[in-house]
């Protein structure tokens, strides 16, 4: 079972980059006469693709992965049910499964202008990614006290939900080539706008100002700061964690700062395969989260350090 789920994490893994490569490759981030073509609506390409297309190889990547995806959650879910007997795992399992059609019927709909279906497959994998692997991580090595460590897991995978919606609406609003500077934006945000957060507007040639994107930047960088300060807490608790706890609240920090390294990188200078190396990071960043929370479920809690 543990074979057959690690098989699902690296097939939900290949899933997700390579979605987000698809996808940048049709919004322009890596087009040819880049950054001219950023932008240009993806529903505009021919489906049926030749095999020297740039998107032939993902594409085929990706569908085999997803039926793989499909076929596994199934099993796992249907097998799983006996072997766990937690009812919480149960619960997951059957979480993979929803998530997995929800996913299928909202792969119908892409790509679309409408921001809420890039951050429904940006979530959704992630999501599953993160689950899968929560199923990998049962609570074994015991502390005797982790104090309020839970309550900080929780408000850093609830806030990195937030900075993936933040992250997943700068890349719909094809935000790339807009504050090139940082720590702020050079030009201020002047035409700020709340219409520029709300998913279910589409993104169309002139629909926002540029303050309003330069807002969504400007929050995502807060939000990243917040999460850094969050990861060091963290990492404070090291010392009484053991064996794989201590490894993944390490990993924590280590993503959190490379998500920041990457996301400040690709601001000076937008290339594809940084916004994919910002991807995947993100996705790992996730599941790390999501496996310290499991990873210290059974410990009791008594003192903060
Ligand atoms: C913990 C910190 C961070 C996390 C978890 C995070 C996560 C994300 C995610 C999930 C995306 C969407 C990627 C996609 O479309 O597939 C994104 C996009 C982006 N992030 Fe971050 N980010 C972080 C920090 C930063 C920082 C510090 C900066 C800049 C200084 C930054 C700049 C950007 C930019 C410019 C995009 C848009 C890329 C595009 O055009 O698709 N990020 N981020």
């Amino acid at each position: 079972m543990r074979t057959l789920t690690l098989i699902l994490a690296i097939a939900l893994l290949v899933i997700t980059t390579t979605s987000a490569y698809i996808r940048f490759l049709q919004a322009g981030l890596g087009c040819a006469d880049w950054p001219d073509c950023y932008g240009a609506h993806a529903a505009s390409l021919t489906p049926a693709l030749h095999e020297s297309d740039p998107l032939f190889l993902p594409r085929a990547m990706h569908r085999v992965a997803a039926s793989a995806a499909g076929i596994l959650v199934l099993v796992i879910a249907a097998i799983g049910w006996e072997h766990w007997g937690r009812l919480r795992s149960q619960w997951i399992a059957v979480t993979l499964v929803v998530l997995a059609i929800a996913l299928a019927w909202l792969g119908l709909a892409t790509p679309s202008p409408l921001p809420l279906v890039t951050l429904g497959n940006l979530l959704g994998g992630m999501a599953m990614l993160a689950l899968a692997m929560r199923l990998l991580a049962t609570p074994s090595d015991r502390v005797s006290s982790v104090g309020n460590l839970r309550a900080w897991v929780w408000a850093a995978i609830l806030l990195g939900v937030v900075q993936i919606c933040l992250g997943g609406m700068l890349g719909a609003r094809f935000g790339a080539t807009i504050c090139n500077t940082l720590p702020g934006c050079a030009g201020g945000i002047d035409g700020a706008s709340l219409a520029v957060f709300n998913p279910i507007i589409p993104t169309a040639a002139g629909a926002f100002e540029r303050g309003a994107i330069e807002t969504l930047h400007l929050l995502h960088r807060a939000v990243a700061t917040i999460l850094a300060l969050l990861a060091v807490r963290i990492a404070c608790f090291t010392p009484r964690l053991r064996g794989r706890q201590r490894l993944v609240a390490y990993a924590i920090a280590v993503l959190v700062m490379a998500q920041i390294a990457s996301g400040a990188w690709f601001v000076l200078g937008p290339t594809l395969w940084l916004a994919l190396a910002h991807n995947v990071g993100a996705a790992l960043l996730l599941t790390a989260l999501v496996c310290l929370g499991a990873l210290i479920a059974a410990t009791p809690s008594k003192a903060s350090p």
